[in-house]
C-alpha cells in the first residue's frame, strides 16, 4: 500500500497568518493528511516556518528583537494557532535550523560540481543610510513608463510593468525612505534554470493529473524561456554560501525554503528512533509524494525545486502531485497581511471552535477559481451544516436513544427495507467521497459529507422512531440502532474536516476517537457498534452563530 508524503507550504515566519494562508495549503494538506489515515496508508505529513527573507529581517526590526529570537517567539505563535487548529503534522520544522542549512549546503555543493551554478557580477541597489543592499522590491521610485512616483523595483503596480530597479527615476530605499540609493557592482551566483528547461517540460507533460491551473502556471514559464536565476544574497541572515569568494553572502529564500520540507523530515527522523526520512525522500514508487500550495507558489515548486533536486543529481523525490490553489478575497478585496484586511487565524480561534471554520473554508475553497470569504455566507453556511444538519443529527437521535433506551444501542433484529435502502445509498456514497479524496477534490469531497449527514438527517425524519415507538418497540429498537450508527458514520465521514467535533462525537459513542478508520461498506457500517453499547449524549456542538458575534473578526490594529 502506497505511503503518503505530504508537505503544505511553508508559511512565512513573520506575523500571524489569515485565514486565506490557512485554506490555500495548510488545510486542504491536513485534510488529505487525516483521509489518507484513515485509508491505513502510512503519512508523513510535514510543515513548518519559512524564516529568511528580507521581509522577517524588517518584522524583527521593527519588533525591536535580534531576527534569530524574533523568529523563534513567532514560530512558537504559529505552531500553537496550527496546534489547536487541529493540523496533524508529524512534524512543524523551521528553516533556519541547522538541518536545512547543512541540506541547502549539501545541494547547492552537488549543484555546483555539475556545473549548475555560474558567478556573475551583477548591479544592486545599496544605500549608505540604511547600510545594506536593497532586493528590488524594498527600491521605490518614479515608474519611467507611466510617471507612477511609487513603484516598486521589481514591477509598477500602476502599469504593472516589470522593472529593473535601475530603471526607476529617483530611487529611493522602501525601508528608509533614504536617497542615497546607488548601485554597486557585487558578485553573486546563479542557477542555470536554462538548462533544467528540457527535463522539466518532459515530466511536466506527463503530469496529466495535475490541477489544469498548476499545469497551465508551469507550462507558461516554460514556454516563456526560463531564466537563470540569482540564488545569493548580500545579507546576514540566511543560510550562509558555503563557497570562497562568496563569504558573507546567503541564499535567496527561496532556494533554501523549499528545501525545507526534507529537513522537515530529517528532525523528524532524528526525533525518535524507528524513523528513516530516506524512506521518504530516497522512497520508490511505494511513496507518493503530494504538495500543496497557493498559485503564486507554483513556479518554485513546479521549476525551481524541482531543478535543485534534478541539478543535485541525489536520489530524492519530485512531488506526484502540485495541489495549487487559487485566492480566498475578504469581503470581495483582498486578504492582505500588510494591510492587515481580513480574519487572522488568532482571531478566529478567539471567536469560535476551530472546527466551524475548517468546515467552512474546505467546503468553500478557493479550488476552481478564487472564492470570496464574506461574514454573511460564513454564517449562513455553519449554521446550516454544522448547527442544523450534523449538530442536529447527533444530538436529536442520541438525545432521543437515551430517554428511550437507557443510553444503551438497542438490538436492530426489526431492521427491513428502509434500512437496506439506506445502507445501499450509504454505501455508493461512501464511496464517492473517497473518489473524491483521492483526486484531491475538496469541495466535492465535503459536498459528499453534507450530503452523507443530510442523508442521515432524511432518514430519521422518514423512520420517525418517536412515533413508531408507540406501537412497535421492536421496530423503533432497529430504527434507533440504525441512527445511532448514522451518527457514527456522520462523525467518521466528516472527521477530516471537523476532527475534534467528530472526535467528541465518537468518544460519546464509545469509540475510539483518535485512530478513525475509513468505512468501507454501507451494510457494515450501519451495524458496527454493537448492541449494549453504553453511549452519552455530547453537549452541544455547534451552537448557532450570529453575524453580530463576529463583528470584531476583522478588526485589527494596524501593523
Ligand atoms: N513562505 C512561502 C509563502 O508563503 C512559501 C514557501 S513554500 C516552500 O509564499 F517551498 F518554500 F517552503
Ligand atoms: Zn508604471
Amino acid at each position: 500500500m502506497a505511503k503518503f508524503l505530504i508537505t503544505s507550504a511553508l508559511p512565512y515566519v513573520n506575523g500571524v497568518k489569515h485565514l486565506g494562508n490557512l485554506a490555500g495549503s495548510l488545510l486542504p494538506a491536513d485534510i488529505h493528511a487525516r483521509f489518507r489515515r484513515q485509508t491505513g496508508h502510512e503519512v508523513l505529513f510535514l510543515c513548518g516556518t519559512d524564516e529568511h527573507g528580507t521581509p522577517t529581517e524588517l518584522a524583527a526590526q521593527a519588533a525591536g528583537l535580534p531576527v534569530a529570537e524574533y523568529c523563534l517567539c513567532q514560530h512558537a505563535i504559529q505552531a500553537d494557532i496550527y496546534r489547536r487548529f487541529g493540523l496533524s503534522f508529524d512534524h512543524f520544522s523551521r528553516t533556519s535550523g541547522d538541518a536545512n542549512r547543512l541540506l541547502t549546503q549539501e545541494l547547492f555543493r552537488h549543484l555546483d560540481a555539475a556545473g549548475y551554478i555560474e558567478p556573475r557580477i551583477i548591479r544592486q541597489a545599496y544605500s549608505s543610510t540604511d547600510k545594506r543592499f536593497l532586493p528590488d522590491r524594498y527600491v521605490v521610485g518614479t515608474c519611467p513608463h507611466c510617471g507612477n512616483p511609487n513603484a516598486r523595483g521589481d514591477q509598477c503596480e500602476n502599469c504593472t510593468r516589470l522593472l529593473d530597479p535601475d530603471d526607476l527615476v529617483s530611487p529611493r530605499s522602501a525601508i528608509s525612505g533614504a536617497t542615497d540609493v546607488e548601485f554597486r557592482e557585487t558578485r553573486h551566483l546563479f542557477l542555470k534554470l536554462s538548462a533544467f528547461e528540457g527535463r522539466l517540460r518532459r515530466w511536466i507533460e506527463t503530469r496529466r493529473d495535475w490541477p489544469a491551473l498548476v499545469h497551465s502556471i508551469a507550462l507558461k514559464w516554460l514556454d516563456e524561456g526560463l531564466k537563470d536565476r540569482c540564488i545569493t544574497r548580500d545579507l546576514t541572515w540566511g543560510v550562509p554560501v558555503p563557497k570562497p569568494g562568496f563569504e558573507g553572502k546567503v541564499f535567496y529564500v527561496w532556494f533554501d525554503a523549499p528545501i525545507g520540507y526534507i529537513a522537515a523530515a530529517v528532525e523528524w527522523s532524528a526525533a525518535a528512533s524507528g524513523r528513516d526520512w530516506r524512506a521518504w525522500w530516497q522512497g520508490g514508487d511505494d511513496v507518493r509524494y503530494v504538495q500543496f500550495l497557493a498559485k503564486d507558489n507554483v513556479p518554485f515548486h513546479a521549476i525551481s525545486f524541482p531543478a535543485t533536486i534534478l541539478g543535485s543529481g541525489l536520489p530524492l523525490k519530485l512531488p506526484d502531485v502540485i495541489k495549487g490553489f487559487n485566492w480566498l478575497t475578504f469581503e470581495g478585496g483582498k486578504f492582505s497581511t500588510s494591510g492587515q484586511r481580513g480574519i487572522f487565524t488568532d482571531t478566529a480561534l478567539a471567536l469560535l471552535p476551530a472546527d466551524s471554520w475548517r468546515w467552512w473554508l474546505a467546503a468553500n475553497a478557493p479550488e476552481n477559481g478564487d472564492a470570496d470569504f464574506t461574514i454573511e455566507r460564513f454564517v449562513d453556511g455553519v449554521n446550516k451544516d454544522l448547527a442544523d444538519t450534523f449538530g442536529n443529527l447527533v444530538n436529536r437521535c442520541l438525545a432521543f436513544a437515551a430517554a428511550r433506551f437507557d443510553s444503551t444501542v438497542p438490538e436492530a433484529r426489526d431492521a427491513g427495507a428502509a434500512e437496506d435502502k439506506l445502507a445501499v445509498e450509504l454505501g455508493t456514497r461512501l464511496e464517492r467521497l473517497r473518489g473524491h479524496h483521492e483526486a484531491l477534490a475538496l469541495r466535492k469531497a465535503a459536498e459528499e459529507v453534507r450530503s452523507i449527514w443530510r442523508l442521515a438527517n432524511a432518514y430519521l425524519a422518514d423512520a420517525a422512531p418517536w412515533t413508531v415507538i408507540k406501537e412497535d418497540r421492536g421496530r423503533a429498537a432497529a430504527i434507533v440502532s440504525t441512527a445511532v450508527n448514522l451518527v457514527r458514520v456522520a462523525a467518521v465521514a466528516g472527521w477530516p474536516f471537523i476532527p475534534s467535533a467528530a472526535a467528541e462525537v465518537l468518544r460519546s459513542l464509545g469509540e475510539d476517537a483518535e485512530l478513525v478508520p475509513w468505512l468501507e461498506d454501507g451494510k457494515e457500517a450501519l451495524s458496527a457498534i454493537p448492541a449494549g453499547r453504553r453511549f452519552r449524549v455530547p453537549s452541544l456542538l455547534f451552537p448557532k452563530v450570529a453575524a453580530g458575534d463576529l463583528a470584531t473578526a476583522a478588526c485589527r490594529p494596524p501593523a
